[in-house]
């Protein structure tokens, strides 16, 4: 069974850029065959890894209601589409769901693409899964069992209100959720009395605090993927020794 890792949070808090720090993690400490998963409908994770994305799940979808080839089954076209849904890049592959799914005569297809997604999910160790901002994908297949649950925020209310919600709602729709870190990211300087006041009274402890950093707006500006940041980038060193305590490698 793949350990299974979601990303969420209120949206431009940083979702995306530490999705793609946490698959930098895994590929460079070499932890395992790993899927990044692009859950979010505004797909980006690709330029933020740097990469073409070919095909999406959505993509597959649409093109299963009419599109069979002569002499093949349907069944066997939905596994060919979303074995070549996969985009193979330099130690991980990337799964881009694209749009959601629709209704009604969607069903046989979406119960096909489930189904083989699932046994997709069985060749990898680890599935790294970034988020759009709302919730409703947290209702959804994917995001039901989690190992871990990183959950975002910038220093701002609505930000940290959304973690809060985000805690809640797993409890209410009883996800099994094994592990929540709490990042709290795009600080600048100490955080205040305020937040620190906020975070008590709503009994929030973040695991760790990101700095704003300009090597991530540098290379965000220049249209470079944030992937490649420099090792010596005060965000990903933070980042990497929280993922070092997590998953206990050395490195
Ligand atoms: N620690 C940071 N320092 C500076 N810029 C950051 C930092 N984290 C994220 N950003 C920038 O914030 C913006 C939103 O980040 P993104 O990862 O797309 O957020 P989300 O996926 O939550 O919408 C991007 O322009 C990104 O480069
Ligand atoms: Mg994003």
């Amino acid at each position: 069974m793949a350990l299974k890792i979601a990303v969420a949070g209120k949206g431009g808090t940083g979702k995306t850029t530490l999705t793609g720090m946490i698959i930098r993690y895994l590929v460079s400490n070499k932890l395992g065959r790993i899927l990044a998963v692009d859950a979010d409908t505004n797909s980006n994770l690709n330029e933020v890894l740097g990469i073409e994305v070919k095909e999406t799940i959505g993509g597959t979808r649409e093109k299963m209601k009419n599109d069979v080839p002569v002499g093949m089954t349907r069944e066997s076209f939905v596994e060919y589409k979303i074995q070549e849904s996969v985009n193979e890049s330099d130690g991980y592959d990337l799964l881009v769901m694209g749009t959601p799914e629709g209704q009604g005569c969607y069903c046989a297809a979406n119960t096909m693409c489930k189904r083989y997604i699932d046994v997709l999910l069985d060749n990898y160790d680890y599935i790294v899964m970034d988020n759009e901002a709302g919730m409703e994908h947290m209702s959804r297949l994917l995001t039901k069992d989690l190992d871990y649950f990183f959950v975002i925020s910038d220093p701002s209310r609505r930000g940290l209100m959304t973690i809060k919600r985000i805690k809640d709602l797993a409890v209410d729709l009883k996800l099994n959720i094994k592990n929540f870190i709490v990042i709290v990211n795009r600080v600048r300087g100490e955080i205040d009395n305020a937040t620190k006041e906020f975070l008590k009274e709503h009994g929030i402890t973040p695991d760790i605090y990101i700095q704003e950093d300009e090597k991530i707006s540098e290379f965000d500006m220049l249209g470079k993927p944030t992937y490649a940041i420099p090792e010596d980038s005060k965000s990903l060193i933070a980042m990497n020794s929280l993922l070092n305590k997590i998953f206990r490698a050395n490195n």
